[in-house]
């Protein structure tokens, strides 16, 4: 691995390790809300073995580990050992005992060919340096004829307000960086042709709006401070930070209609299938 890839991977641990704690906050129940989604489109059968990568706080593997019983097992990975805690604590508060978490790369995965029936990843895999390299891995895991679903964002996503985020913080003189992780997979086209180039077959994709109503600027502030946006807050310092979230607060208030902030979540959920 690159030094940059290991950089990258080094932010990214930092990040969700940070915001772990506050991460099923209601603001950001989108999360749960794609989870469940995802689970029922890739259609899971009592008895199927499950690789959830990227779990974060465990919706998905939770979500799978309900459908697959009797004899169905979840395997959970993540990088960031805060996330595996707290997924750890949501399946125990699921009373679960099929689910496995384990902390490793999605990069680098440590299981043998041909193990899995199906692969779910949750707005995971824009964050890897790699994502063709990876998506050959979970390939390689799959049994024949095994699926694969993941989630990512459209560029409407979090609109108008993340832009509003990012000129807010540009002001006040941080230079931000112009491509974020999830910008990759924005487009169907990139998504399908991603996964066809790393040996999938049957791609398709769906796009829907995933989206609600916050209660307040509040509660988008709960979400930039309990998800990926964090990393750019804390480019600014203390004081910055608070003027910062004065300033942008007010600015979202003012967008607030008589049912609070509508918060888009459009969501591109794509599906595929290893040859037989
Ligand atoms: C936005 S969260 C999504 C979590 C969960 N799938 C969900 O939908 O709520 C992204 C997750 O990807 C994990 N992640 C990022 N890069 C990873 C990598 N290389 N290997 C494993 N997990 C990774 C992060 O630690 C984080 O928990």
């Amino acid at each position: 691995m690159t030094s940059e890839a290991e950089q990258i991977k080094q932010r990214t641990r930092d990040i969700f390790d940070l915001v772990a704690s506050g991460y099923d906050n209601p603001a950001q129940r989108f999360f749960p809300f794609c989870a469940d989604r995802m689970i029922q489109l890739i259609n899971l059968q009592p008895g199927e073995k499950v690789l959830d990568i990227a779990t974060g706080t465990g919706m998905a593997a939770i979500a799978a580990a309900q459908r697959v019983i009797p004899d169905g097992r979840v395997h959970g990975i993540d990088l960031s050992e805060n996330m595996l805690a707290k997924a750890k604590f949501n399946c125990d508060k699921h009373a679960l005992d099929n689910v496995d978490l384990h902390l490793m790369d999605a990069e680098q995965l440590i299981f043998r060919s041909n193990y899995f029936d199906v692969i779910t990843c949750g707005f995971g895999l824009f964050f890897l340096p790699d994502m063709t390299a990876a998506l050959q891995q979970w390939l390689r895991v799959l049994k024949p004829g095994g699926r694969l679903i993941f989630t990512s964002f459209t560029q409407n996503a979090f609109m108008p307000y993340a832009q509003q985020f990012r000129q807010g913080i540009e002001q006040l003189g941080v230079v931000l960086p112009t491509n974020t992780a999830w910008q990759r997979l924005v487009e169907t086209a990139t998504c399908q042709q991603l996964v066809t180039s790393a040996g999938f077959v049957d791609v398709q994709s769906q796009v829907a709006q995933m989206g609600y109503h916050l209660a307040s600027e509040n509660d988008w502030w709960e979400l930039i401070s309990n998800s990926g946006f964090r990393r750019f807050l804390d480019m600014l310092n203390t004081e910055q930070q608070l003027q910062f979230r004065e300033q942008h607060l007010a600015e979202i208030a003012q967008q607030k209609g008589k049912d609070g902030l509508w918060l888009d979540v459009e969501v591109i959920f794509t599906q595929a299938r290893k040859a037989n």
